[in-house]
């Protein structure tokens, strides 16, 4: 003891050093995780070095002054020893930022926050992060020039998020490789309503305020969260299934959009019975004014349509509930896998219900007479569905009609009994999970090793033109 004593002068600065070490972290010694994950069309999007297990958003928007309040509690697991990470975020003020209870410093660069902790994280441990911000969000133009991230409407607001527009209200891993659970409340002026995903679990109004909350327990790609704020009528109800329906209409749209949900149940049970069981705890719809978005949109649970939707758009939005919102790519560019399958259910609809069988649709595709304009026609073979050529075109008809055909040829190839078999199983094998489109002709191998799709692949999936055989 007393020789260390003795020594301490001599020590004193590795001392301090060493304790310094400890201080942060215990010992590890991270690297920032990235900014990005390299999405082929989207290479900003998401971040490296963690993985969201859950955001929990407290809001406040007032409709006059267009102003967001927000609290973001983010819990993630790090999958590196990380000295610093980013969150996505477009637009809005923040003021602090906390990791496990600790200020952290922060700062910011175009959509991205970096965050530097007070103490580096361990590769596998589970930290929260919580960031208070504020400002009037921002309404984010897509590279094909729609409108999406916070859109202002007559008496609220709708916030949209395909594929980067959840970035304009809450900063998070905005990547769809990252899906996590919600809890979200929201402070609206009373009056208003305020609809999100999943299940309303708490209302109260005070001080001339409405609080709902909203909770969505199953895992959700960010570009899939919605809020829709406005004097909408809501309903709620309990299917005989048990499945939780809730709908939230425009006063503009009443009659037609009371008309058009009513069909809702019996699409949802014609749904499960092609794709197998409703992945979700519960379901529903928002039916908005046309313009307030222009187009639909297949949020978690709850899809978003521009004015009250034909049964068509209706079979469309919510077979995306299976393929895209359970089943989601790892990418953008595995958009046809929603977008292909989206649109094949409306072919079955159709068939199943004395229209053109899907065979007939197919035949008209590859013959050039489904549109009545040429240009359409010839649209359909602009590009492979699973390669688009830009961020402007991964929504573009090939994604969706030669995606379509796609799933046809197998369903050609394997037979009608093995097909139907085969949606299913992709969809309860992938429920709530991420893929892409090698997982996917991977998968079709492994169920059907009887026959060679090795011609689909090349040709329909990756070839460019107008393969040579229907
Ligand atoms: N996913 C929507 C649908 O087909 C269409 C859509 C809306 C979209 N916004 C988008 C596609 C942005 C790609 C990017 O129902
Ligand atoms: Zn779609």
């Amino acid at each position: 003891m007393s020789r260390s004593v003795r020594l301490v002068p001599a020590l004193a600065p590795l001392l301090t050093l060493a304790l310094a070490l400890t201080a942060c972290g215990g010992g590890v010694h991270g690297t920032p995780g990235s900014s990005g994950v390299r999405d082929p069309y989207f290479p900003k999007l998401g971040n490296g070095g963690y993985d969201v297990t859950h955001y929990d958003l407290t809001l406040a928007y007032d409709p006059d002054r267009h102003h967001l309040t927000g609290t973001a509690v983010i819990t993630a697991r790090a999958t590196q020893d990380l000295s610093a990470f980013d969150l996505d975020l477009e637009g809005l003020d923040v003021s602090d930022v906390m990791v496990e209870g600790r200020t952290a410093r922060w700062n910011r660069a175009g959509q991205e926050l970096t965050v530097r902790p007070a103490r580096d994280l361990a590769k596998g441990a589970t930290f929260s992060t919580t960031v208070r911000y504020s400002g009037t969000p921002e309404t984010i133009t897509d590279p094909d020039g729609s409108k999406e991230g916070w859109l202002r409407t007559e008496d609220g607001a709708l916030a949209l998020g395909e594929p980067a527009g959840s970035m304009a209200w809450f900063p998070g891993n905005h990547h769809p490789s990252d899906k996590a659970a919600y809890d979200l409340a929201i402070t609206v002026p009373k009056g208003l309503e305020a609809i999100s995903n999943g299940e309303l679990t708490h209302q109260s109004t005070g001080g001339g305020r409405t609080t709902y909350t909203w909770h969505t327990a199953e895992p959700m790609a960010s570009y899939l969260a919605v809020l829709a704020i406005g004097p909408y009528q809501v309903t709620s109800s309990t299917l005989k299934t048990g499945l939780h329906v809730y709908t939230a209409v425009d006063p503009d749209q009443a009659e037609a959009g009371r008309t058009a949900l009513a069909k809702l149940p019996e699409v949802l049970d014609w749904e499960q019975r092609k794709f197998g069981p409703y992945p979700f705890s519960s379901a529903g719809a928002i039916v908005n004014r046309p313009h307030d978005s222009g187009y639909a949109l297949e949020t978690q649970t709850r899809p978003v349509f521009p004015g009250a939707p034909d049964t068509l758009t209706m079979v469309h939005e919510l077979a995306h509930e299976w393929y895209g919102d359970s089943v989601t790519p790892k990418s953008w560019r595995d958009m046809w896998l929603n977008e292909g399958f989206a649109t094949y259910a409306e072919w079955l609809w159709e068939e199943d219900h004395g229209g053109d069988t899907a065979q007939q649709t197919f035949d008209a595709l590859y013959k050039g007479d489904y549109y009545d304009d040429p240009d359409q026609s010839k649209a359909v073979w602009a590009f492979p569905p699973a390669k688009p050529p830009n961020a402007e075109q991964i929504s573009a008809n090939p994604v969706y009609a030669r995606g379509a055909m796609v799933l046809h040829k197998i369903r050609q190839t394997i037979g009608d009994r093995a097909f139907f078999a085969f949606i299913q199983a992709w969809a309860a094998d992938h429920r709530h999970g991420n893929a892409d489109t090698a997982d996917f002709t991977a998968y079709v191998e492994k169920k059907e090793p009887g026959h060679d799709f090795s011609e689909i692949w090349r040709d329909w999936l990756y070839g460019d033109g107008r393969p040579a055989h229907e």
